[in-house]
């Protein structure tokens, strides 16, 4: 079981605010039996340039390395980072140290907004030109602001992947959705986006309880069939 979306590296976004919290929070996704949890800070273009971001990342893994001290039993950590849409990105060249380690996957968030041309020709521009695999972050959070269909239906129609947060299936307004969701877009992986241990916990095991349930062990099996695809070498 992996954990594709998740603020867990200490100090670097408004993930978790300490190495201590960080520690809590990697052995509450053991508990949860996760093998692998992908770390995923916050990547802003507008606010931050590649070479800090990435020194900033080094050193806050270091750390949380360090205070796991070689754990066997800890889950194993992939680095990577949730880079928020920015205008051009599609020509930007600095996305591939953003993917997932050992994979060319880039996980994006998209705007809050309607989606224009601009924005499905940037996200084209990754995966056909830059050659990278987009996997859309939280899709469950756009649905909202897509009022035009097309946009929509038009992104889906790039060979990409999707994540969704657990929390989606646990709360009760959203829970519909999502479940369509789930039915409707076949490449799906699931993460916590976990930022801390009070108001965004690890709560993967939540979540995929209630999807075994509701849209049984098959679509869980999917999932994370695709997720072990995605991580392996
Ligand atoms: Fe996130």
């Amino acid at each position: 079981m992996i954990d594709f979306h998740s603020h867990i590296l200490p100090k670097i976004d408004d993930g978790s605010h300490s190495v201590q919290e960080s520690v809590e929070m990697i052995y509450r996704e053991s508990e949860q039996a996760i093998k692998c949890i992908v770390a995923t800070p916050h990547f802003y273009a507008s606010k931050d340039s590649i070479e800090p971001f990435l020194e900033r990342r080094n050193n806050s893994l270091q750390q949380l390395q360090e205070a796991l001290q070689d754990d066997e039993c800890a889950p194993r950590l992939y680095i990577g980072a949730e880079v928020a849409y920015f205008s051009g990105m599609g020509k930007a060249d600095l996305l591939h140290h953003l993917c997932i380690e050992g994979t060319s996957v880039l996980l994006l968030e998209m705007p809050f907004c309607q989606w224009d041309t601009e924005i499905l020709k940037d996200v084209e521009r990754i995966v056909e030109k830059q050659k990278l695999t987009v996997m859309l972050a939280h899709i469950e959070r756009y649905v909202e602001f897509q009022k035009k269909r097309e946009a929509w239906n038009e992104i889906f129609q790039m060979p990409l992947y999707s994540q969704m947060n657990a929390g989606c299936f646990l709360n009760w307004k959203k829970r519909r959705m999502a479940f369509r969701l789930l039915k409707e877009i076949p490449d799906i992986v699931l993460g916590s986006d976990c930022h801390n241990l009070s108001q965004r916990p690890p709560n993967l095991l939540e979540g995929r309880t209630v999807i075994r349930q509701r849209a049984g062990e098959a679509r869980l099996a999917a999932v994370d069939e695709l997720g072990e695809r995605i991580l392996q070498p």
